[in-house]
């Protein structure tokens, strides 16, 4: 009978409706999602974000925001440097604006190097109050990788003393003491690292 054009009403989105029926059928958390993904420059965490995106856009209904770093820094975060005040602030706007998209029922990705553990546990609160789910991902190559990968070169600007406070040279990074995942991004290529990842959150039955 839906075969038939005429009967079948203009709510009736099939992709739709099959997605709902998923999540129910899996007992899936319907609420906003916040992925965030930290580690160190070069560790990965854009390139898996972006694939993320994708994937997810293709699997699940909500709407999916990509947060980078790198562009919010160019437009929300635009005039803020690396000071340990300016990075707590680029995170906390980054961290209100997942909040909104994940009070919504959105999916936000995260990717950001968000390198200190308090201003990562205030984003997680501010999106958990909003109602949100906060999954926290460890984009975990040691420095040692991302020194020798050193894609745009800022490594080596660092060394030569011609940036100052970089993560990971003359800025830390605490790394996450319990990120709900971790992936060892020096030994598992984008590919992999995102199926573990999307596995993981389908487990947790927080997509389907
Ligand atoms: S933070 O610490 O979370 O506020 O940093 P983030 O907004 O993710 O920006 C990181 C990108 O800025 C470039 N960059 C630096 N990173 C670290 N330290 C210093 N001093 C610095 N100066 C410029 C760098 O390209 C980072 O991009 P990614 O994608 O992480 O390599």
């Amino acid at each position: 009978r839906l075969a038939n054009r005429e009967e079948v009403p203009d709510w009736f989105s099939p992709p739709e409706v099959i997605a709902c029926l998923r999540r129910a059928y899996r007992g899936a958390d319907n609420r906003g999602l916040v992925l965030w993904l930290t580690g160190l420059s070069g560790s990965g965490k854009s390139t898996m974000a972006g694939m993320l995106a994708r994937r997810l856009e293709a699997m699940d209904q909500r709407t999916v925001t990509l947060l980078d770093g790198d562009v919010i820094r160019r437009f929300l975060s635009k005039g803020l440097g690396f000071s340990r005040a300016d990075r707590d602030e680029n995170i906390r706007r980054i961290g209100f604006v997942a909040s909104l998209a994940a009070r919504h029922g959105g999916i936000a990705i995260v990717s950001a190097i968000s390198p200190y553990r308090n201003a990562r546990a205030e984003a997680r609160a501010l999106v958990e109050d909003n109602g949100g789910l906060f999954v926290e991902v460890h984009a975990a190559a040691s420095l040692q990788t991302c020194l020798t990968r050193d894609a745009k070169g800022l490594y080596a600007r660092a060394m030569e003393g011609t940036i100052d406070a970089f993560t990971g040279i003359d800025d830390p990074y605490e790394k996450p003491l319990q990120p709900d995942i971790q992936i060892d991004t020096a030994r598992v290529p984008p590919i992999d690292a995102v199926d573990r990842i999307i596995n993981s959150l389908v487990e947790r039955g927080l997509i389907s």
